[in-house]
């Protein structure tokens, strides 16, 4: 089955927010990609700001986006960036169908674990999208406990999700890695803004996990 993504009012507001991002987030996505070599894979790749961040070890990026919108100046950031990009249409799930296993070097995810439909499966997709050894990258706003989870569960129930590409607040993204078979490396919790600020998207979890 062919998976859609039409986001008409969610692609403006990235379009926006990718182009005034925080130091902090720049500096997250340069360290999340720190080091890869050879092929990688980058899920929901919006706009492509991570292109530019990529080290020249990588030879090669395959950027999956399904929101035309984004692809559109996802292949404009491709075609600047300093590694070899292509920028395919499809949402990962069908990547995955149609690809059939071929292996690559690395798996990036960037705040894109909290909008598809089904995490868990997509995780255990990307598992046998790469060779043995290779690594899934990660950078994903996460579930965080206290008063602020009532918050992303009441965001996730509301309207958070229909506006915003169907992004959901409160994932547990490092559990559904961890289960789908990654053994987990390196993570921490981040806070990209201060904890007083009532966003639901405040703390982030950045990590590498590898396919044993
Ligand atoms: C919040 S944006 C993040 C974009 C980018 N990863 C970044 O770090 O700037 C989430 C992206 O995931 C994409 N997306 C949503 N569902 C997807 C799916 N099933 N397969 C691939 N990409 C998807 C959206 O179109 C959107 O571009």
């Amino acid at each position: 089955m062919s998976s859609s993504v039409d986001n008409p009012f969610f692609a403006r507001v990235w379009m926006y927010l990718s182009r005034h991002e925080t130091d902090a987030i720049q500096r997250l996505r340069r360290e999340n990609l720190a080091g890869l070599t050879g092929r990688v894979l980058e899920v929901g790749a919006g706009t492509g700001t991570n292109f530019a961040f990529y080290p020249p070890t990588v030879t090669e990026v395959v950027a999956v986006e399904p929101e035309q919108r984004l692809a559109a100046m996802a292949h404009q950031a491709a075609a600047e960036a300093p590694v070899p990009v292509t920028v395919s249409g499809d949402a990962v799930e069908d990547f995955a169908l149609s690809l059939g296993g071929a292996p690559f070097d690395a798996v990036v995810c960037s705040m894109v674990l909290c909008s598809v439909e089904d995490p868990n499966s997509v995780v255990r997709q990307l598992h046998s999208l790469l060779r043995p050894g290779g690594e899934l990258r990660y950078l994903e706003h996460v579930a965080s406990g206290g008063l602020r989870a009532g918050l992303q569960k009441a965001a996730d129930a509301t309207l958070w999700p229909r506006l915003l590409g169907n992004c959901h607040t409160h994932r547990h993204t490092e559990q559904i890695i961890s289960g789908a078979g990654f053994a987990v490396s390196g993570a921490r919790r981040e806070w990209t803004m201060p904890a007083w600020v009532p966003l639901p998207v405040a703390e982030f979890a950045i990590g590498r996990a590898v396919k044993s």
